[in-house]
């Protein structure tokens, strides 16, 4: 079993796409670990993204990631961070095929409705960012 870190993002949370795209997790397979919704202020998004700092987009996203309130997940199942990557599709949904969720319900390369960790030390560090051991099953 794997665990990786997920956030259905604040574009996706204000159009109530909360309920479709857990279904969907569901529906995948995985396993809900811990769910909470959170409201980031910019310090917190600036944060989370920190690794984005020096990029042209970091103060937009940053922006729209504390723009409104946003779903924190740990989801499990075998291989858990490449089977929710490919789940959510290529960050530009534009560029995403059919089924997936960022196709399905992204709207730019920015507001892409879903995140997701793409190794298991970002995993493990998104994880400890959001919930702490009691709140994990
Ligand atoms: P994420 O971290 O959110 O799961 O997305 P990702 O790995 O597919 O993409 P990443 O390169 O890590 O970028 C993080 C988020 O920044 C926004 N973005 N905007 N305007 C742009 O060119 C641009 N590029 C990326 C997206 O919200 C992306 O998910
Ligand atoms: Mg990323």
């Amino acid at each position: 079993m794997e665990r990786t870190f997920a956030i259905i993002k604040p574009d996706a949370v204000g159009r109530r796409l909360t309920g479709p795209i857990v279904g969907r997790i569901e529906q995948a397979g995985f396993t809900i670990q811990a769910l909470r919704l959170v409201r980031l202020t910019k310090r917190e998004a600036e944060g989370f993204y920190a690794v984005h700092r020096d990029k042209p987009f970091f103060g937009s996203l940053t922006d729209f990631m504390s723009s409104g309130p946003a779903v924190v997940m740990v989801l499990e199942s075998p291989d858990a961070i490449a089977k929710w990557r490919a789940l959510m599709g290529p960050t530009d949904p534009g560029k995403a095929a059919p089924g997936t969720l960022r196709r399905e319900f992204g709207t730019s390369i920015e507001r892409n409705a879903t995140h997701g960790s793409d190794a298991p030390e970002t995993a493990a560090y998104e994880i400890g960012y959001f919930f702490r051991g009691m709140e994990l099953l």
